[in-house]
């Protein structure tokens, strides 16, 4: 007999469900097909030489920090040396109130460990980070999607769901934000809003958690102060990440906030995985003390740039004019939406991967059913030629439905 291991899960593990991204990895990694599905960097812009060189020393000559374990909190130089970078944000960091994390990720897993009971309200964007939903929805919250609009997440939604909770007894305590070049619309919210919502948050005791892994890719303008830059009551609590500026693989982000925070954080941690991989650690600090990382992200700005021009210059030339799309101003999405008369956009996939071409249907991040016509668009990954090709083809599929549509509405009409 064999054993029947869903009755061994606990009732919080239920509350873990996969990904929709997570069946796009297999369909990435196929070569005949130009996907603008993942957001992941460019494989090609990974800095090898400079990695290759300080990974030589590391081994060599500081070997002894870069190999053994490391405290939980991370490594006192690396916090110092972020500390100082998030003072660029407009907010000097000390290094104790700052935490190295398994990149941002598990920032947001920690937090949820620490901070959310089972039935507790998560005020989110609508749409929203996929993986930041799920690590709240494993800890047993529910996300309750706050509208968006061009300048952010909108005040007025957010205060209405705020009391509809608070009314039923679940008082939102989280507000889970990624202001810059948000994953996946690519909206940036500005600096207006940035005071309404905090305003909000000191009206209503929010805690903010903002999650910044984008904001050094900026292509037009520099992004506007952090809440972390603004906040005048410690109630922001802020994660950074090494993934998208320098390397996913070393895994190495980080979480600065209030010391009570830093303190449960670090105690969760411990469980955890005792500390971060002290290798990474060692090489996101000599990388960034050299001002290698700084360089890096000065070539990533030019080269995503170009990315993102082709593929808005793409999709202006070709899409037919019903399609509406964001325009960032950095990062690795833009956030398409299809005419209520198109099918919805997991049918459209199924058309585009026919093609070859893939994207991420927008129903995922959607905490209320929304997304149904909406899709993100990631030109990370692809060549601008790929994304020329691949925007191209799937303009012959859109305005094959717009034929379509236009002979049955014709048929109904006439
Ligand atoms: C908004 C956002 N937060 C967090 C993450 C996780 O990044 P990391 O690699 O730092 O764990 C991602 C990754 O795509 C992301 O887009």
């Amino acid at each position: 007999m064999s054993v029947e291991w869903n009755s061994f899960f606990s009732r919080r593990t239920r509350n873990i469900t996969g990904s929709q991204i997570r069946q796009f990895f297999a369909l990435t990694e196929k070569p005949e097909v130009i996907s603008f599905a993942g957001g992941f960097p460019d494989n090609e812009l990974f800095p090898r030489e400079e990695i290759s060189n300080s990974l030589f020393h590391l081994a060599r000559e500081d070997s002894t920090q870069a190999l053994q374990y490391s405290p939980t909190e991370g490594n006192f130089e690396l916090r110092k040396v972020l500390g100082e970078k998030m003072s660029r944000d407009g907010k000097l960091c000390e290094a104790d109130s700052l935490i190295i994390t398994d990149g941002s990720q598990q920032g947001l897993d920690l937090l949820g460990r620490i901070l959310i009971n089972s039935g507790d309200p998560v005020l989110v964007e609508e749409p929203a980070y996929i993986g930041g939903m799920s690590a709240f929805k494993s800890y047993g919250g529910t996300t309750v999607g706050i509208e968006m609009d061009d300048e952010g997440p909108v005040p007025s939604s957010m205060e209405q769901a705020i009391r509809k909770h608070t009314c039923e007894d679940r008082r939102p305590k989280i507000f889970y934000t990624v202001p810059n070049f948000q994953n996946p619309t690519g909206i940036t919210t500005s600096l207006k809003r940035r005071f309404e919502i905090l305003a909000i948050a000191s009206r209503y005791n929010l805690a903010i958690i903002e999650d910044n892994p984008y904001g050094d890719l900026y292509y037009d303008q520099d992004v506007p102060l952090s809440y972390k830059a603004l906040d005048r009551e410690d109630r922001v609590i802020y994660l950074g990440s090494y993934s998208k500026i320098l390397i996913p693989g070393i895994r190495i982000g980080w979480l600065a906030g209030p010391a009570p925070i830093i303190e449960k954080v670090s105690m969760a941690k411990q469980t955890a995985d005792l500390c971060s991989s002290s290798l990474g650690q060692q090489l996101a600090y000599r990388l960034s003390r050299e001002g290698n990382v700084e360089r890096h992200i000065g070539r990533l700005r030019k080269l995503y740039r170009q990315k993102r021009d082709a593929m808005l210059s793409a999709m202006d030339r070709h899409f037919p004019a019903g399609i509406e799309y964001t325009r960032p101003g950095g990062g690795f999405f833009i956030w398409v939406t299809f005419p209520s008369y198109y099918p919805s956009s997991k049918e459209l996939l199924d058309l585009a991967i026919q093609q070859n071409v893939a994207f991420v249907h927008g129903e995922g991040f959607s905490s209320n059913g929304g997304g149904l016509r909406s899709a993100r668009f990631s030109f990370s990954q692809p060549s601008s030629e790929d994304i020329e090709f691949g925007i191209k083809l799937l303009s012959e599929i859109f305005w094959e439905v717009e034929s379509n549509c236009t002979v049955k509405v014709a048929g109904r009409h006439f």
